[in-house]
């Protein structure tokens, strides 16, 4: 299939994600992100999708990404890290872009602290889903998937 039918999307992790794999493995297992990524790229692949990565730690270079990307994208995937639990800023970029987004995590973020049930994002996307380790990713780009083909 040639790259213009392929569904494009942009998958794009928050803060401290690079650490995945070292950081509390406990919590969210053993898997660096770039064997993380290697494993969206393939699932992504024998979907017909066309995926850009980007992980950042700094709240303004996601929002410039997003913004940099938005006419590229059909779709967002998006671990926004600890972002997720207060960035109005992230939020109005998500909202802005116009694009169907899902916001994914690791760890499942209702049974832990209180200030991680919380997502100032999730209100802006089309779906939330939470503590699938890297299966949030691929449920993430099945539910854009399907959205996208039925808008
Ligand atoms: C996380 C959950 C967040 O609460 C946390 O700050 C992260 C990772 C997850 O994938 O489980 O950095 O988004």
């Amino acid at each position: 299939m040639s790259s213009e039918n392929k569904i494009r999307l942009l998958v794009v992790h928050g803060a401290n994600l690079n650490l995945l794999g070292e950081r509390e493995p406990e919590v969210y297992g053993s898997m660096t992100l770039s064997q993380l990524n290697k494993e969206i790229e393939q699932t992504a692949q024998s979907k017909q999708i066309e995926v850009l990565f980007f992980q950042s730690n700094h709240e303004g270079s996601l929002i410039d990404f997003l913004h940099e990307h938005r006419k590229w994208a059909q779709g967002v995937i998006i671990n926004p890290g600890a972002f997720t639990h207060y960035s109005y800023a992230l939020r109005d970029a998500v909202a802005g872009i116009q694009l169907p987004t899902v916001e994914v995590h690791l760890s499942d973020i209702h049974q832990r602290e209180d200030f991680r049930h919380i997502s100032v994002i999730a209100p802006v996307c089309i779906g939330q889903i939470s503590g699938k380790g890297k299966l949030s990713y691929f449920e993430g780009m099945d539910a854009l998937l399907e959205y996208i083909h039925s808008h």
